[in-house]
């Protein structure tokens, strides 16, 4: 079994995708070790307590340094075993020591084409932009914000009646779809870093077309 930890601040439907994909055999293997927040009223620990994975509050505030609450989180990861981390809306930027100690073991998920519109409010900012498509992309976290290696990409058109609410919406949707698939080919092992670019490795259960 590959044990993931998941980490929220708020709402977790991503997190809910990653569990209903656990529970109906999308992501066989994978098991959900744990939910971990910054934030004691995140939806996420509801949804997570709701399937039986258990929970843990680390509030960043009770911490004198960000060093120290990182330390905390290390050890809590840690203490689960975990072999990957899941960012599902985690808003908290980590330090250089904690994504070396946790090397390619991060995945996180934007809400935009990167390297566009990186940060906070990426779909506000692609919608102010004018931009004609959008969409999100998993990567594996490294020193930057929002400037690791691309796993997967998915791309949505800008509507000419949207908002950046039915923007987001419809951004979220492909988010539900791409974190678990990236899970997913992580589990599997046919994720190989060559330099910064992943290599999505054929799967092995399938043979080839003649
Ligand atoms: C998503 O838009 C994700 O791309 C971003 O934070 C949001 C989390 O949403 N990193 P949810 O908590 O999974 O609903």
């Amino acid at each position: 079994m590959k044990k993931i930890a998941v980490l929220v601040s708020g709402s977790g439907t991503n997190l809910q995708a990653i569990i209903d994909s656990v529970e109906s055999g999308f992501l066989p293997g994978v098991s959900i070790v744990a939910v971990i927040s910054n934030k004691e009223d995140a939806f996420g620990l509801i949804r997570a307590e709701r399937h039986g994975i258990p929970t843990g509050v680390l509030r960043h505030t009770d911490f004198p340094t960000r060093e120290e609450f990182e330390e905390r989180l290390i050890n809590t990861l840690e203490g689960y075993g975990v072999d990957l981390i899941v960012l599902a809306g985690f808003m908290r930027v980590f330090t250089p020591r904690f994504v070396r100690h946790f090397s390619q073991r991060i995945m996180n998920i934007h809400p935009a084409l990167l390297p566009s519109f990186p940060g906070t409010h990426a779909q506000e900012q692609a919608f102010d932009y004018g931009v004609r498509f959008s969409g999100c992309t998993t990567h594996f976290v490294d020193d930057g914000t929002d400037t690791g290696p691309v796993i997967l990409q998915s791309v949505v058109p800008v509507l000419p009646d949207d908002t950046p609410q039915t923007l987001s919406q419809r951004i979220l949707r492909e988010e539900h779809r791409i974190y678990p698939e990236s899970i997913r080919l992580w589990s599997q092992g046919r994720l190989s870093l060559e330099g910064r670019k992943v290599v999505i490795l054929p799967d092995p259960g399938k043979a080839d077309q003649p």
